[in-house]
């Protein structure tokens, strides 16, 4: 039996300190149920003491996931301790992750404290964690830029006040590959007690090494890695889960470890975080992007088939890439549907299943071929967007070369109808002037990006903006045969964003 890594997911974490990704706690539970499907081990739910939005979605979540162990994020002091502990106590199987900064630049600036402080505050923190639970992870902030010894001399107290786990962190993405394995092997040899605890890292992306520098410290020893499903985080980014998972599958040979996730679960669980945070998976993303699996080049075509394994050295359904591209229409049963629903990842309710039927039915009636991304797009705005204050209720444009574009909109903003008109430059200026007016809202819009979801003339228009407000910024996204209907459905999604984030507050001193 090969010797098995731990995955650790922080996507509902570090994944939701990417910018504008922010979550809503239906739609952070629902993510963390398909993470447990897909087999993480420990599943990072969020920061606790950051706000009562991440205290409330982690607390949920602990309560609810079985096989998965649930943490939460907390500085070394005693309350963020208290309020991680209190959001993850009802967990099947908590555990409390605290973490302080180590490197010079980090102690000198931001925590103004001498080393001894901060080995004494890690030794104190876990001591802390620990009179809750056995399960205690301490991280070392800015460990890959931190003094060697230093750093062997902090992790060794950790152990020694009863640390489970030991995470290095590459938290500014600094690290190199080789320097990296280094690290993690001197470390491990320095650290007298490091026998006791798993070695685990966390890296990020900001020189595209993450993936690499992950995979080269579980070739030195490291058995839990810190991931991300699409690599989304702080920055540039984290680790992105199938990278590793899948690099781990395929060249086993090589690594010779293995991992408990179901790979099968893989590029369902990509689109979902895709659709729920609004980020988009770039076309030529490892794994999961649209042409992993796409081969253009003739003579690559030709090899193809005369034999796969020419040229790909995945197949695509060990990802849960289906073959079966099965083509839906007006004709198509609930059964039917159900069925493919399934196939795509997506386990829902009687109730749930009813609702994607009738919006499937009339999507059927304007478009003759339903395909997986139209699918994924009715699921998303029917399903996974939930609790939204404003909803589009009609919207009616006259545009043209002659006229004065105006829009006539009807919303409910918190179940109540509202309606007004508007002008503007053009039809989806005067569209968005309007709902802003309807609204009282000053958003001001930093991106907005049109695509079509699917090939042909009557494919759904899909539109995603970047919307800010004093301060806050959140993506929303939409889709619709129609495309001025795509964008205000895009900006109803980012406005309600914009109002959960207005909700729940970050604590300015809990942001990393
Ligand atoms: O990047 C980092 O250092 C972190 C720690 C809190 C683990 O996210
Ligand atoms: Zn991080």
């Amino acid at each position: 039996m090969t010797e098995q890594v731990i995955i650790f997911d922080t996507t509902l974490r570090d994944g939701e300190q990417s910018p504008g990704a922010s979550m809503n706690v239906a739609e952070k539970m629902r993510l963390a149920v398909q993470l447990e499907k897909l087999g993480v081990d420990v599943l990072e739910a969020g920061f606790p003491a950051a706000s009562e939005g991440d205290h409330e979605a982690v607390s949920q979540i602990a309560g609810k996931l079985q096989r998965t162990e649930v943490t939460g994020l907390a500085r070394t002091s005693k309350g963020d301790i208290d309020r991680a502990w209190e959001a993850i106590h009802h967990a099947s199987k908590p555990r409390i992750h605290t973490f302080i900064a180590t490197s010079d630049i980090h102690m000198d600036y931001k925590l103004k404290m001498s080393r001894d402080e901060v080995v004494k505050s890690t030794a104190d923190a876990v001591k802390y964690a620990k009179s809750f639970t056995d399960n205690v992870e301490f991280s070392a902030e800015d460990g890959s830029r931190s003094d060697r010894d230093f750093l062997c001399k902090v992790f060794e107290a950790a152990i020694e006040a009863g640390a489970t786990t030991v995470n290095l962190p590459d938290t500014v993405g600094y690290a190199i590959p080789e320097e990296f394995s280094d690290l993690v092997k001197y470390v491990k040899s320095h650290t007298p007690n490091i026998n006791k605890a798993v070695f685990s890292v966390h890296c990020h992306n900001d020189l595209g090494l993450a993936t690499a520098n992950t995979l080269s410290a579980i070739n030195a020893g490291a058995r839990q890695a810190e991931v991300t499903i699409n690599g989304i985080g702080e920055r540039a980014g984290n680790t992105s889960l199938e990278e590793v998972v899948m690099a781990l599958h395929t060249r086993s040979n090589f690594l010779s470890v293995s991992t408990g996730i179901n790979t099968q679960y893989i590029y369902p669980t990509s689109r979902l975080v895709s659709m729920i945070t609004g980020i988009i998976v770039q076309p030529n993303k490892a794994v999961v992007g649209a042409n992993a699996f796409a081969h253009e080049a003739g003579i690559h075509q030709d090899g193809m088939l005369k034999n796969p394994m020419t040229y790909e050295i995945m197949e695509p359904e060990t990802i849960g890439l289906s073959a079966n591209k099965l083509v839906l229409g007006k004709h198509s049963g609930r059964h039917a549907l159900h069925s493919h629903l399934n196939t795509l990842g997506y386990d829902l309710s009687d109730e749930e299943i009813n609702i994607v039927f009738a919006k499937f039915k009339e999507l059927a009636d304007k478009k003759k071929n339903i395909l997986d991304e139209d699918l994924e797009a009715i699921v998303t705005e029917k399903i996974l967007r939930t609790a939204d204050i404003f909803a589009l209720e009609y919207l009616h444009v006259i545009a043209g070369n002659t006229v004065l574009p105006m829009a006539s909109v009807k919303l409910t903003i918190n179940g109540r109808s509202v309606q007004g008109a508007g002008y503007g430059n053009g039809p989806i200026d005067a569209t968005y002037n309007t709902i802003a007016k309807l609204t009282g809202t000053g958003s001001e819009l930093l991106r907005f990006s049109v695509g079509a979801l699917t090939s042909g003339t009557d494919a759904q228009g899909e539109v995603t903006v970047r919307l800010r407000e004093n301060g806050l910024v959140a993506l929303g996204k939409g889709a619709d045969p129609d495309i001025i209907t795509a964008s205000a459905k895009a900006f109803i999604n980012g406005l309600n964003r914009l109002e959960y984030l207005k909700a729940h507050p970050v604590k300015e001193a809990a942001v990393l």
